[in-house]
């Protein structure tokens, strides 16, 4: 069973020590014209970067701003302001042309399949699409696609059935293969596995850190579990109201978080073992922090102060920057 190399127009070749992705100052607001200057930032001067090989985590609560910084870096989403580059290409804003050659280049998998499979077309149709755009020939294609089926764990006569035919993780591995089909650099997993039960969410896990490490793959995993998270990632960044609160290493971030977010995040994460959960409650308890339904956003200042135990008169007045706190970056004036 092979993947052959699909020809495809190059949106440039990554060099030695320069990032897969970079990510400078992304501001993200939502509506048109004066309404969107006006409406506050969905996403708020992030920053971070993905190496070759390397996965990324983007983890923060609902409403953060997760899946738009996803859909800013897949061209779905209009961009305000700071920049993406690809490869070292600028793709902040890209033209039609520069958008078909990325769909190869830069996929993507998301929480509901149905979002990538046509109810209507069968599966093997599905997975041929991408590969007959770029000019393969019908019977490459098929038999490129039940190679990738039965990579991804299913029998190649899947491509002769259609998505209604197959359990919901048996569909997220389909949307798995139809994604990295194209032999893909960098793929965006937004909530990749977050519908799934827990064994099955282990094995699509297992499986996207199969490929990863065949592959040479980058990942930008988003999740709002840090656990889920943790599994695959190299990297953190933590996410507060479209701003970073902490970024570093994974075991840094997870397992000595220094932003009061990260310790609440951490801390409301679900773990299997009892008594594991049960230290996890009490520490969340201690902490002493607001329900995110218990306030609004205000302007200014640290956007996660009404919520913070530890906030002062500094923390309404000045954003904190981030800084490097240990081996993480952290945006807290008192980390
Ligand atoms: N199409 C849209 N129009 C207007 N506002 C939007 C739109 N999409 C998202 N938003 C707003 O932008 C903010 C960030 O949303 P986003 O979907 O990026 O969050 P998220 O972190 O992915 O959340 P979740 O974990 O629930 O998926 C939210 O306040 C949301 O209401
Ligand atoms: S800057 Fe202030 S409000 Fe924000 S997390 Fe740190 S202590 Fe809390
Ligand atoms: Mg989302």
């Amino acid at each position: 069973m092979s993947i052959e190399t699909v020809e495809r127009p190059s949106t440039g070749a990554a060099t030695a020590g320069q990032p897969m992705l970079d990510v400078k100052d992304l501001v993200v607001r939502y509506g048109n014209g004066r309404k969107a200057s006006s409406a506050p930032a969905a996403v708020d001067g992030v920053s971070f970067s993905i190496q070759a090989g390397e996965t990324v985590g983007l983890v923060g609560e609902s409403g953060s701003g997760k899946s738009t910084i996803g859909k800013a870096i897949l061209g779905l989403q209009k961009v305000s302001g700071g920049s993406i580059a690809f490869q070292g290409k600028d793709i902040t804003s890209p033209d039609a042309a520069r958008r078909r050659a990325l769909g190869s280049e830069l996929r993507a998998v998301f929480q509901d399949p149905n979002s990538s499979l046509n109810p209507r077309m069968t599966i093997g149709a599905s997975l041929a699409e991408p590969l007959r755009v770029r000019g393969v020939s019908a019977g490459e294609a098929r038999t490129r696609a039940r190679d990738m089926l039965e990579r991804v764990g299913l029998a190649g006569d899947a491509v002769d059935r259609y998505p209604s035919q197959f359990s919901g993780g048996q569909r997220q591995r389909i949307s798995v293969a139809r994604a990295l089909i194209c032999e893909p650099q960098l793929v965006v997993c937004d909530e990749a596995v977050s519908a799934l039960d827990l064994s099955t969410q282990a094995q699509v896990l297992n499986l996207l850190a199969d490929l990863r490490d065949e592959r040479g793959l980058s990942y930008l995993f988003i999740a709002h579990d840090i656990s889920v998270v943790q599994f695959l990632a190299q990297r953190v960044v933590v996410l507060y109201r479209g701003q970073v609160m902490e970024a570093g290493p994974t075991a840094a971030v997870t397992e000595s978080p220094k932003h009061p977010f990260t310790q609440a995040l951490v801390a409301a994460s679900p773990v299997p073992r009892p008594a594991e959960q049960a230290r996890r409650r009490a520490l969340r308890e201690s902490l002493g922090i607001r329900t995110a339904a218990a306030v609004a956003a205000t302007p200014g200042g640290c956007p996660f102060r009404q919520r913070c135990p530890l906030a002062t008169e500094l923390c309404a007045t000045e954003r904190p920057a981030l800084r490097r706190v240990g081996n993480a970056d952290v945006a807290c004036h008192y980390a």
